[in-house]
């Protein structure tokens, strides 16, 4: 090699930007089960060829609550990690108690880019303090087709149709409805089923709003009496089983349905399942024209050691790209408006269309359960409501009503 040669590339390595193996960003999630981990590993490839390292943090459990312990415990310790996923209105109140690192990215001031609730969710007082990801819709049925067909049942749209199929069911060995009982489990179906009875107007007066004027309402002591009967369905097993485990018991054939959030979808995807032929999707019954939706956020803490990994992990987050293979991975939808998800699956352009046409018409709602829709306080004691009314016979649905109306209004 000419001498010339050899002293360009020894200047160009000289004073090429920090790569790969100088940076590193710690980044604090809940995404541990395989369809989630499928799609961490889209992000962590692309933030790689960005020349940056992800150093996983993940905190076991659905939902995110022990992640969200874990952070707090983290940032009193004065070792908060460089990123972290944090969904909801939790993201002002980070970002009102001083930790987040707000962020100048142009790609985040494009808010035609961001349906508006992606943008409301984004922006404290002016600043952009999150970066969204994906849109998912939590108010699926999944059913295996192969059990239906060879009982020759039909799919179920209403919840009287669900019920009535539980004894031919349960005659073939098959479980109704997979679950596990979760506090987080429990409360995601739980609002699933106040918006099917009482719909997205009611919903958000309810947990959004905490509006004292239908806390008590007839349509709440249904729901819980529905939650009861649809508890009817399940096994004895459900003790701590993860949604996770749910989700294999359907794709196995051993229960017919499961109600979940379309993260399921990812876990199908990452076990090999087609849709359409391994499972299907379905709306909740009286929610086709609804979406109950959880965003996918995240912040970076301010004065972590590589703030240079910083736009990296935006642009990871928000190429194009990543945020199509991302989604597909996830089962979720990209939060970018215009990647195109007309080659997506079934399920998936249906999520897409409702949340289209609920934004459009104002009825979107935002998932109490997955931190959407009221303060942190406010679901830690729906959760404990729901929670205790699930595990025992001797709470009535009336009383538990009257448990959450109070709560809920002292807690407004
Ligand atoms: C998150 C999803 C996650 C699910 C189950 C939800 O709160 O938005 O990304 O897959 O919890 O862990």
């Amino acid at each position: 090699m000419k001498p010339i040669v050899v002293l360009t590339i020894f200047i160009a390595m000289a004073i090429r930007p920090a790569l790969a193996t100088d940076q590193a960003l710690e980044v604090l999630h809940w995404w541990t089960s395989d369809g989630e981990q499928a799609a961490a590993d889209v992000l962590k490839a692309s933030l790689a060829e960005q020349g940056v390292a992800w150093t996983d943090y993940p905190v076991r459990g659905g939902g995110g609550d022990s992640a969200m312990a874990v952070l707090k415990a983290r940032v009193i310790a004065g070792t908060p990690p460089g990123a972290a996923q944090i969904i909801g209105p939790n993201i002002e109140h980070w970002a009102n108690l001083g930790f987040l690192q707000p962020l100048s990215d142009p790609v985040l001031n494009r808010t035609e880019l961001f349906h508006p609730v992606v943008n409301e969710l984004i922006r404290v007082d002016g600043a952009r303090v999150a970066i969204p990801l994906s849109i998912h819709r939590i108010n699926w049925l999944w059913l295996n087709p192969r059990v239906f067909q060879q009982l020759d049942l039909p799919l179920p749209t209403t919840w009287s149709q669900l019920i009535d199929l539980a004894p031919a069911l349960r005659e073939a060995g098959i479980v109704p409805l997979a679950h596990g009982n979760q506090p987080w489990q429990n409360a995601t179906l739980f609002e699933t089923l106040l918006l099917s009875v009482a719909g997205p107007t009611f919903y958000r007066r309810y947990f959004v709003e905490h509006d004292d004027a239908i806390l008590n309402d007839p349509r709440v002591v249904e729901t819980f009496r529905l939650l009861r009967e649809l508890k009817s369905l399940m096994d004895p097993g459900i003790g701590n089983r993860e949604w996770q485990e749910a989700s294999r018991m359907v794709a196995e054939g051993e229960a017919a349905v499961q109600i979940m959030g379309d993260w399921v979808k990812g876990e199908f995807r990452a076990w090999g399942l087609k849709p359409g032929e391994d499972y299907l999707c379905l709306p909740v019954p009286g929610t086709t024209e609804q979406h109950l939706y959880s965003i996918d956020t995240f912040v970076v803490f301010r004065d972590h050691p590589n703030p240079e990994a910083v736009p990296a992990f935006i642009d990871t987050l928000l190429s194009p790209s990543v945020q199509r293979a991302f989604s597909e991975a996830k089962g979720t939808l990209p939060v970018r408006r215009d990647v195109s998800v007309a080659d997506f699956d079934d399920c998936a352009r249906a999520a897409h269309h409702v949340f289209v046409q609920a934004g459009d018409e104002g009825r979107l709602a935002p998932s109490m359960a997955h931190s959407m829709a009221t303060s942190p306080e406010s679901e830690d004691a729906v959760f404990e409501i729901v929670h205790r009314f699930f595990i025992d016979a001797r709470v009535t649905p009336e009383t538990a009503t009257a448990q959450l109306a109070q709560t809920l209004r002292a807690l407004k």
